[in-house]
């Protein structure tokens, strides 16, 4: 029976690498079922790669619900990470309490993720521990803050910010994160904060030593031309294979090469 608690903390304890890879539907995910990746993220960076919007905040808990269901369905040997959207929980506990207990009553998600490292943040990480609902957090650029972080900017650059999000990395594991994201942060913040907490680090854009990676699927896949960003590695170039692949349909299309004899249904 898969547990991410258990199947995280043991790739700690061994120091084997633990990746993580974005997915939003039952097509992809059952590709993914098939590969050896640890973990799928149904990230709330839907907002930006599925729905076309530039942030991540219009994303609703019934749109997380909806994708980590037909997540869920294609990959069921994967532990599955649903994130919390914006507003789901920034306006209480008890709020955050039944946005995370209704993701993981109405889908099969094994934890949720939590963005911040408030007061309120770090008590509803506590409660939803004592209820039994696991919490990955997520910290340096927490894209729900873009607002207010003047951007999507690298995050723990001066000493002050380095030092707080060392120190809240620690109170986020004390009450009861599993494993903690670190988005755009340092290499070397990455590595101090991963040797200085029990859990599992993972990191995008946070460098080589974090316990693990996270990239969501499309940049991996280059399905987006126009996304460069220094910290991305692409394995594939979709962008161009599937303008390909649409551009000769049309092509066989107009010029009557399909379908062909062999497509049609004989009387
Ligand atoms: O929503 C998401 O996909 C994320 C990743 C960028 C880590 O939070």
């Amino acid at each position: 029976m898969k547990n991410i608690i258990l199947e995280f903390k043991k790739k700690k304890e061994t120091n084997t690498p633990i990746s993580v890879i974005t997915c939003y539907d039952y097509s992809f995910a059952k590709l993914f079922a098939q590969t050896e990746v640890d973990s799928i993220l149904v990230g709330d960076s839907m907002g930006n790669v599925i729905q076309g919007h530039g942030s991540t905040m219009p994303v609703t808990l019934d749109d997380i619900i909806y994708h980590t269901n037909a997540v869920c369905r294609g990959a069921s040997n994967k532990t599955i990470i649903a994130d919390m959207p914006f507003l789901s929980y920034q306006t209480s506990v008890s709020d955050g309490i039944r946005a995370a207990g209704t993701i993981m009553k109405e889908t099969k998600a094994d934890c949720v993720k939590l963005e911040g490292d408030s007061d309120l943040v770090i008590e509803l990480t506590q409660r939803l521990n004592e209820i039994g609902v696991p919490v990955m957090s997520h910290l340096g650029l927490t894209p729900q803050s873009f607002n207010t972080l003047g951007g999507y900017k690298v995050q723990g650059k001066t000493p002050e910010s380095r030092a707080r999000m060392i120190q809240k990395s620690k109170e986020l594991v004390d009450a009861g994160a599993f494993a903690v994201l670190f988005e755009m942060i340092p290499e070397s913040l990455g590595k101090e904060i991963t040797e200085s907490i029990s859990v599992p680090t993972i990191g995008i854009g946070a460098g080589r030593y974090t316990s693990g990676q996270v990239l969501v699927m499309q940049d991996l896949l280059g399905m987006n031309d126009e996304f460069h960003p220094k910290f991305l590695k692409k394995y594939a170039n979709f962008a161009d294979d599937i303008k390909k692949a649409v551009g000769d349909y049309h092509d066989d299309v107009v010029k009557h090469l399909f379908p062909g004899e062999e497509n049609g249904f004989k009387d």
